[in-house]
């Protein structure tokens, strides 16, 4: 019988099955050292950057999250996000890629590669096939993020996939959010799954790191290259931190699933609170789609405010106690950011129309009535 994946997730020895210990060793090495000048330059891995045991174990471990067959190890997610992206296009090149891509993946797609000659246009993670009349002769890869950061829109995958596979272009979807528990893009077909481990994987708030996955052999030839030319590793006290964060990572999500639910629930009853944006949440727009395409829901998502002063907001997220400010997610503690700032979408966004300021929301691993009761301390202060 197939086992689960979270079974599988913890019992990932298949390589080293000849050793006694539960986890894989630490080689902390840059050089590793050869008998013979023909080992030298024959073995794989040849130079510590390339990975030792505690490496092949986390890639292993993530095949079986994301049901891929190959996985490249990163020092962060943003570098995997450049590397998928940067290994699929050369100069001349056309890429798409979602309006509501992280800032910084967005960042790198607007700067970076026009410097490298390849131009990046933006789509509404809500096209759907309609993805079609954007596409150009030279476009090479779609790229998408479900849901999207900040403003949570799931996108129709499957849809998007289907009119790239027939025109020959390659997908790429981050799927940290999903972090391959909720969401596995690859089935779907995708070609390429991106993760930042810095989030649930690890789940600390600690170490980040970052995954490259697919399960085509060209297009895993094509990462390996542009690691290997950008010169892109994960040291080994990180791979490790990731792989212990992996063996856990089922049962925390259920806890931030359930934590996450019940206090979207509570938050949409508040008079405070226009608009909860939260996939598994009915009323939102996309959720027959994450139904569809997920399995289930973490503890991120996202509130617009009704209208409040900006003493009013100053009061509330004084007043919190638990809630803490601070970028990242996916960690045990609860976090809550106005994201106002940084929301930056094309000219005509749905998000332009919302009434007050947009807060995304991470629901931790406390007591979730402890949670409730800070919030509720939070907006009185704010109505003070
Ligand atoms: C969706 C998403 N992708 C990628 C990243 C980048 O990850 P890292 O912080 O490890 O570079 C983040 C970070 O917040 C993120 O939210």
């Amino acid at each position: 019988m197939t086992k689960d994946t979270a079974t599988r997730l913890i019992h990932t020895r298949g390589r080293r099955l000849a050793q006694k210990t539960v986890n894989p060793p630490i080689e902390r090495a840059s050089t590793l050292l050869f008998d013979t000048s023909s080992d030298l330059y024959g073995a794989k891995p040849g130079y510590g950057r390339m990975g030792l045991a505690v490496h092949r174990e986390l890639e292993d471990a993530l095949c079986v999250l994301e049901n891929a067959t190959f996985a490249k190890l990163t020092s962060n997610g943003l570098q995997a996000c450049a590397l998928a992206i940067g290994s699929q296009v050369k100069a001349g090149d056309h890429i798409l890629f979602t309006d509501s891509a992280y800032g910084p993946t967005a960042r790198y797609l607007d700067r970076r590669l026009e410097k490298m000659g390849v131009e990046a246009t933006r789509f509404d993670p809500r096209c759907g096939a309609t993805i079609s009349n954007l596409i150009k002769p030279n476009t090479r890869v779609i790229y998408l993020e479900s849901p999207g950061s900040l403003t949570f829109e799931i996108s129709d995958t499957p849809a998007i996939v289907d009119v790239a596979q027939q025109r020959g272009i390659r997908t790429i979807l981050d799927n940290t959010w999903g972090a391959g528990i909720l969401h596995k893009p690859l089935d779907l077909g995708v070609d390429i799954s991106v993760q930042a481990l810095t989030k649930y994987a690890v789940g600390h708030a600690d170490v980040f790191g970052g995954a490259v996955m697919s399960r085509d052999k060209r297009v895993a030839q094509d990462i390996i290259d542009c690691g290997d030319d950008w010169g892109i590793s994960l040291g080994p006290d990180d791979a490790y931190t990731a792989l212990r964060g992996l063996r856990s990572l089922k049962t925390r999500m259920d806890a931030h699933e359930a934590a996450g639910l019940r206090i979207a629930n509570w938050l949409s009853e508040r008079p405070e609170v226009c608009q909860v944006l939260h996939p598994a949440l009915e009323q939102h727009p996309d959720h027959v789609i994450w139904k569809r395409d997920f399995t289930g829901s973490n503890g991120l998502f996202s509130v617009i405010l009704n209208t409040v002063s900006p003493e009013g907001l100053k009061r509330f997220f004084d007043a919190l106690e638990l809630f803490s400010m601070g970028f990242s997610w996916g960690g045990f503690e609860s976090l809550i950011i106005p994201c106002d700032p940084q929301l930056k979408r094309s000219k005509g966004h749905w998000i332009d129309q919302k009434v007050g300021p947009l807060l995304r929301i991470h629901v931790g691993l406390e007591t979730v009535d402890d949670l409730i009761a800070d919030l509720r301390a939070g907006f009185e202060a704010m109505g003070e």
